[in-house]
């Protein structure tokens, strides 16, 4: 592993922004709509863990784990390594994503998941690369839009390494 990460967002403004994403997801459903919060494992867990405890309201949890066959590079082949335990089938579902990059994975999901008919399917995502687009998906919530970088830290990885770092930050020799 070479030189630590530099900060790139901090602690402090993840944690302001994700209440403010908290509060409008459930401003959105509504006060008493249930909604079925998807985790999309591993790299969205910390964010996830943030965001159910900004969102007041009736929530139910689950998981969902996707490997792409490629490192750092999306090559847009996703397969299912852990499947939902439940049915979402008439559910308000809402994907936790770490970062939309190529777009690749989320559109995935949205054709999967869509197959399964969920009343509603929104998705909130911590960081969003709109310059790395490959494919045209719709995110209904973004914390932070950010360049085209690498970032790690705050559940994201480099070689599955760093996502326990409590910041964003990038990478020296990231480009
Ligand atoms: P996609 O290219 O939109 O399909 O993104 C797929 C996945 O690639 C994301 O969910 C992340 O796990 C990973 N990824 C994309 N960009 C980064 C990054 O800058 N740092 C760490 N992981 C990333």
């Amino acid at each position: 592993m070479g030189s630590a990460p530099t900060p790139f967002i901090d602690a402090e403004r993840l944690s302001a922004r994700i209440a403010e994403m908290g509060h409008q997801i459930r401003a959105t459903y509504g006060p008493d709509e249930t909604i079925t919060a998807v985790a999309v494992l591993k790299g969205s867990i910390v964010f996830f863990a943030d965001l159910l405890r900004s969102l007041p309201g009736p929530v139910t949890c689950d998981f969902l784990g996707l490997q792409s066959y490629e490192g750092t590079v999306s090559s847009g082949a996703v397969r299912i390594t852990h499947d939902l335990r439940a049915d979402i089938a008439g559910k308000h579902v809402l994907v936790v994503e770490d970062i939309v990059d190529t777009g690749l994975t989320l559109d995935y999901l949205h054709r999967t998941l869509g197959a399964r008919n969920p009343a509603s399917l929104r998705v909130a995502t911590l960081l969003d690369k709109p310059s790395r687009r490959r494919v045209d998906v719709r995110v209904d919530w973004v914390g932070f839009t950010i360049e085209d970088r690498f970032v790690v830290g705050f559940g994201l990885d480099h070689d599955q390494m760093l996502r326990n770092l409590p910041y964003i930050g990038t990478l020296d020799d990231s480009p």
